[in-house]
């Protein structure tokens, strides 16, 4: 077999490492480093950075980053959990933005995983550019950019449902996942949950059937999806209804079901009928939905609502 590399002579095996020596990155980091600036003509690198420490050296918060070629990218940004949520972050940001106009810099960008900050930096007028799957698995990351020279268009919260549209095939998995995340808010079922988990099933069928529907942010975010069955006769049956756990309460399982009633009165039905989560009652209840059975289900004797199409 031919040896991967060749060097004066003598095959060098490569060999990933878990580890690197400070050192190592430094000097791969200077060769690329060098390699760019022959690339571009751009010589201009520098640090974008600021530490907070508290009078005894332990670090509270900080923004890292750098400045190169007219743009600037922030790698990290963190605040301790004492001083979260005391626009420490933000003014982190700003200051990092401003410094970065200050270099001459026309653009910023950075990344978040969903379970981070998306919705921060969409409120503090940074652009969805791009997401990837899986990263980690089952987990979406958010690309951004912000133009800086630019008057800042504030975006709306990425919380706000922005439009409630077919589900596509792509995504079913996603939906599965979503699923599991909402219905993991109800304690009591966890357990059972845990060990059915086929209960959950991605609705590939009902998305070729054009039957679920997502609710998704400005910048595309899945907070939520609902699933109705076949119209019978004139009854429409709501069969799923779940929120992102970080998005409940915001009326976006409300819109949800707004979205159903629409299309179930567009095709000729006059109810919309739904076996509740037991703890779901109140919510449908506040829709509008009166209590008209009980129906019998894996987990458990459920509520059977119904509301009327006016
Ligand atoms: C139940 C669920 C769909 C509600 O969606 P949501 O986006 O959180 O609810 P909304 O913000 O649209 O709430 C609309 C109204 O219902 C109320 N409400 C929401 N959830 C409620 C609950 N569990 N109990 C009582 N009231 C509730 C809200 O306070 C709001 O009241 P308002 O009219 O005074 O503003 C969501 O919490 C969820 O996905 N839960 C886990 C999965 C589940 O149980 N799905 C239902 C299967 S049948």
């Amino acid at each position: 077999m031919k040896p991967p590399l060749r060097h004066g002579g003598e095959s060098v095996p490569i060999r990933i490492s878990d580890a690197v020596a400070a050192d190592d990155r430094t000097e791969l980091e200077d060769r690329l480093h060098a390699f760019n600036v022959e690339s571009t003509g751009f010589r201009d690198a520098r640090d974008l950075s600021c530490l907070l420490r508290d009078p005894d050296g332990t670090l509270v918060a900080g923004i890292d980053g750098f400045t190169w070629g007219g743009y600037a990218q922030i790698e990290v940004l963190w605040v301790s959990e004492g001083l979260r949520g005391n626009g420490v972050g933000r003014k982190l940001l700003e200051a990092a933005e401003a410094e970065a106009r200050k270099r001459g810099c026309t653009s910023i960008v950075l990344s978040s995983h969903e379970f981070q900050a998306p919705r921060f930096y969409a409120k503090l007028g940074y652009r969805l550019v791009g997401t990837t799957e899986d990263t980690p698995a089952g987990h979406r990351a958010f690309h951004f950019q912000k133009h800086l020279a630019a008057t800042e268009q504030l975006q709306p919260d990425v919380a706000v449902v922005e439009s409630i549209r077919d589900a596509r095939p792509d995504e079913a998995l996603a939906l599965e996942r979503l699923q599991r995340r909402s219905s993991d808010v109800w304690e009591e079922y966890r357990a059972e949950l845990a060990a059915n988990p086929d209960a959950i099933e991605p609705p590939h069928r009902a998305i070729t059937d054009g039957r679920v529907r997502v609710a998704v942010d400005a910048c595309g975010r899945r907070l939520g999806f609902s699933v109705v069955l076949p119209i019978r006769g004139d009854r429409c049956e709501l069969d799923d209804l779940f929120v992102e756990p970080d998005s409940m309460r915001r009326g976006v399982g409300r819109l949800l079901v707004d979205d159903v009633v629409t299309r179930a009165a567009a095709a000729g039905a006059s109810y919309v009928d739904v076996i509740a989560n037991p703890n779901a009652v109140g919510f449908y209840e506040r829709l509008g939905f009166e209590h008209t059975g009980w129906s019998s289900t894996r987990f458990g004797d459920a509520p059977r609502m119904s509301l009327e199409l006016t």
